[in-house]
């Protein structure tokens, strides 16, 4: 018989301290920077982002997601024996934010751990990766993670950038199951876009080398990321065998409304089929997916047996989706 892996709990956290976007509009003002609630919602659709206090890390955020996720699933956390955590803010260069976790959560049972860096597309690696392991009898009770503090890379002086991002995470408990399920996914990269939006900096000699602050081409990352949303969704659905007609609901990365609408347009689907929380947490790149996927679940938007399409692009440049049975 086929072995499945199933999401058996959802979870999610974003730190406490919300900015809206006129409150970081008055900030950045004293720095000499323009921008407007207008511009931001116009443009984006976001109306706020929370930000991590500065002692708070990738892990913290993701303890907090993990557990609620577990605690939705029935799970112990000696019940793990997977966990897989994607950010591209992680606590250390190394080790991974994923083993800090694992003490966190106390999970001595000695289970792999690691983190993927695919940045905003980091969930849709992540899933398919623990998926391809519980498929294979590696594991039975998977943790995946999003979590970031994009806050700590973000160039205040830089207005195109700066508004868009925030901090938070998401998980999802994944188990060995009979029956789908996640039913198919899709992943891709492109190296040669690797400049269009990237960290250039880096740890060399205990000193940091290059600009630490993230840089990206706005309208570029757009127009590419519209593009292979609509080629990936296709790839996975027809790999299930499914339409698009039989999408209950699409999970999009929340980076900017206008491309979940767009996405949403090539792919058929009415806007009320489409979690949108974007206007909340701003684009929380790995995060934004298990967040967005959290709150209709909670929000009982989401419903068993219902069929998902999630979707991620972004730097390196990667994408991806998976379609789920939840
Ligand atoms: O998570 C990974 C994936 N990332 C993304 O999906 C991001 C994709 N890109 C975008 O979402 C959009 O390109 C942005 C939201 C970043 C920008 O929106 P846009 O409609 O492409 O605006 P634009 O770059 O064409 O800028 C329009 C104008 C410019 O002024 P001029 O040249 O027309 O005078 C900008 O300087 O808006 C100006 N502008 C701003 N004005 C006020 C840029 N940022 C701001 C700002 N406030 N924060």
């Amino acid at each position: 018989m086929r072995r499945y892996s199933r999401i058996a709990g959802t979870g999610s956290y974003l730190p406490p301290r919300r900015v809206t976007n006129d409150e970081l509009a008055a900030e950045l003002a004293r720095r000499g920077v323009e921008t407007s609630d207008e511009w931001i919602v116009e443009r984006t659709g976001i109306h706020a982002r929370h930000f991590a206090a500065p002692e708070v890390t990738s892990s913290d955020l993701a303890l907090q997601a993990a557990r609620q996720a577990l605690e939705a699933a029935g799970c112990a956390a000696q019940d793990i024996d997977l966990i897989v955590v994607a950010t591209s803010t992680p606590d250390m260069v190394f080790p991974s934010t994923a083993t800090i976790l694992q003490h966190k959560l106390g999970v001595s049972n000695g289970c792999p751990a690691f983190d993927v860096q695919a940045v905003c597309s980091g969930f849709v690696y992540a899933l398919t990766v623990a998926d391809a392991m519980v498929q294979t009898g590696a594991a039975r009770c998977a943790l995946v993670v999003g979590a970031e503090v994009f806050s700590r890379i973000l160039d205040f002086s830089d207005r195109t950038t700066c508004v868009l991002f925030g901090d938070g995470a998401g998980a999802v408990v994944l188990k060995a199951s009979d029956t789908p399920g996640i039913l198919a996914s899709d992943l891709h990269a492109d190296g040669q876009h690797v400049g269009l939006l990237c960290v250039p900096g880096h740890v060399s000699g205990g000193a940091i080398l290059g600009d630490p602050l993230l840089k990206m081409d706005g309208q570029a990352v757009f127009k590419l990321a519209v593009g292979v949303l609509e080629k990936t969704a296709h790839a996975t659905l027809q790999k299930a065998g499914m339409s698009e007609s039989e999408v209950d609901w699409l999970v999009p990365h929340q980076a900017n409304i206008r491309i979940m609408q767009s996405t949403a347009r090539r792919l058929h689907l009415p806007m009320d089929r489409v979690v949108v929380t974007v206007g909340e947490h701003g684009n929380t790149s790995a995060a934004s997916i298990p967040l967005a996927l959290d709150h209709a679940v909670r929000a009982g938007q989401i419903k068993p047996g219902q069929n998902v399409l999630l979707e991620g692009v972004g730097g390196g440049f990667t994408w991806g989706s998976l379609l789920l049975k939840m």
